[in-house]
């Protein structure tokens, strides 16, 4: 079986901004919807946890000589300290199987009282000056993209509570802009609090928007 190490391609003594640069890296090169696997995407992630937590335990402990691991925090969030925006997420897969709306007010409070499961729906910390999508992965989702750079619609989310500023943008009509659609690979929040429906690539009224390849993000058969 393949050390941790062995799946994101660094050597054992990598520091963590190795570690987590790459991460970013076999991130992108296993996503589903960049024809990678849903397993190898799996075992990524895996791996990455595993570093990091093993890092945090090591920062934590008193027998080691400090040099290698005392700025493990720049491999995640895993403090209490909060450095960015608390977001909460929701698949659209799971409002359109429902029949739900994305102008629904009371949609998240819907979908914690149906259960709906952590594959689709969640918490994670976006750190200022981090695009949604970068945090979205570093939490180990596989949320759509193709472009990553404002030019389709592929990674697409509906703002419901705060703001996602969009810094470029090539694809979304000023209409979709006003209902509060946003581009996660280019929008980092503004605000301490964030609520957004991921996945709107299977919304129809993106469609147009889209490029290929069109990929299915985890959890939303
Ligand atoms: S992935 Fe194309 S605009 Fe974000």
């Amino acid at each position: 079986m393949s050390s941790p190490f062995e799946v994101l391609g660094v050597d054992r003594d990598a520091d963590p901004r190795e570690v987590h640069r790459a991460y970013r890296r076999r991130v992108k090169e296993t996503h589903p919807d960049q024809g990678g696997s849903a397993s190898e995407f799996q075992r990524v992630r895996e791996a990455y946890e595993e570093l990091s937590s093993g890092r945090r335990e090591l920062s934590a402990g008193d027998v080691d000589d400090g040099a290698d691991v005392d700025d493990g925090a720049d491999i995640d969030d895993g403090s209490d300290e909060v450095e960015g925006s608390q977001v909460e997420y929701l698949d659209y897969a799971v409002i359109d199987e429902r029949g739900w709306s994305i102008d629904d007010p009371d949609l998240f409070e819907k979908a914690e009282s149906a259960g709906v499961t952590e594959d689709h729906a969640g918490h994670l910390v976006n750190d200022w000056g981090t695009s949604l999508l970068e945090a979205a992965e570093d939490r180990g989702c596989a949320w759509p993209y193709s472009c990553r750079g404002g030019a389709c619609a592929n990674c697409a989310v509906a703002v419901v509570e705060g703001e996602l500023s969009i810094p470029v943008n090539h694809v979304l009509p000023e209409e979709m802009v006003d209902r509060g659609i946003r581009l996660s690979c280019v929008g980092e929040p503004t605000t301490d609090e964030l609520k957004v429906v991921y996945n709107l690539k299977e919304m129809p009224d993106l469609e147009e928007l889209l490029l290929p390849p069109r990929g299915r993000a985890r959890g939303s058969d």
